[in-house]
């Protein structure tokens, strides 16, 4: 007899775990997370409290507002976590490294993460360092608490794994997995408000129609993203060839 290997998991420690599987649970994440493609645990880091109080926070050390999340509450809660020492350890935090796509496809490629969503004023540094804890923002501006900066990553990864998407084009035709924001799209009606789709996408020449895809995803990203187009690959770099990217005319 055979076993198939364990799903794609993401374990999340959470104050809040009746925020999961929230959007993860419908649509396309939520059909793979129904047919057994990935796999979610969310936990209740409370449940590793252990004075009669359930406490999970203190005041910072120091003096200042807010509470901090205690240390040894959320060593415990990751210490119990199953193959923990295999997975990455990611702590969702205004302060970590910005998440890209690059990092989303180590993700996905791996076990899946644990994933440690911050409330409060913040977390004891202890914890972080003891555990080593990967600190990820998801971008520059401040949620309320870690979980729904969770959910995104976790979305992203989701996305990647084998069997997900069905028509595996779309999730490498598109933005940022190439270094340039994704080409305009254009469906029915032909003419919208006086507006028509480009000639050039109804002649059929699928040539035509890349080499007008990428010219549009250039011009875009320059506009756009200076730093992204400031960072692409250049074809005289290291005397290496630039792969373009494939733009397909059939989704
Ligand atoms: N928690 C609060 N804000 C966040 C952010 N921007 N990214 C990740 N986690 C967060």
């Amino acid at each position: 007899m055979t076993s198939s290997p364990p799903p794609w998991r993401a374990t999340v420690l959470t104050l809040f775990p009746e925020m999961f599987p929230g959007p993860l649970g419908v649509s396309l994440a939520g059909r793979a997370l129904a047919s057994g493609l990935w796999a979610l645990d969310a936990r209740d880091i409370r449940a590793s409290a252990t004075d009669k109080h359930r406490s999970v926070d203190d005041t910072p050390a120091g003096g200042g507002p807010g509470m901090v999340l205690r240390a040894d509450v959320l060593a415990a809660a990751i210490d119990a976590v199953e193959a923990v020492a295999e997975r990455p350890k990611l702590m969702m935090s205004p302060r970590g490294r910005p998440l890209t796509q690059a990092r989303v496809a180590e993700l996905a490629a791996g076990p899946g993460p644990l994933i440690v969503c911050g409330r409060f004023e913040g977390i004891d540094q202890r914890v972080i360092d003891a555990r080593g804890l990967e600190e990820v923002s998801i971008g520059d501006y401040v949620l309320s608490g870690g979980e729904i900066a969770a959910l995104t990553l976790i979305d992203a990864c989701v996305r990647l794994l084998p069997g997900v998407m069905g028509k595996l084009e779309s999730g490498s035709d598109e933005s940022f997995s190439h270094g340039l924001l994704e080409y305009p799209q254009y469906t029915r009606p032909q003419v919208f408000e006086g507006r028509p789709i480009p000639d050039i996408l109804l002649s059929g020449d699928h040539a035509k129609v890349a080499a007008w895809r990428l010219a549009e995803a250039e011009a875009l990203t320059e506009k756009r993203r200076p730093d992204l187009w400031a960072a692409r690959p250049k074809a005289s770099e290291s005397g290496k060839k630039r792969k373009s990217p494939k733009f397909t005319t059939d989704g």
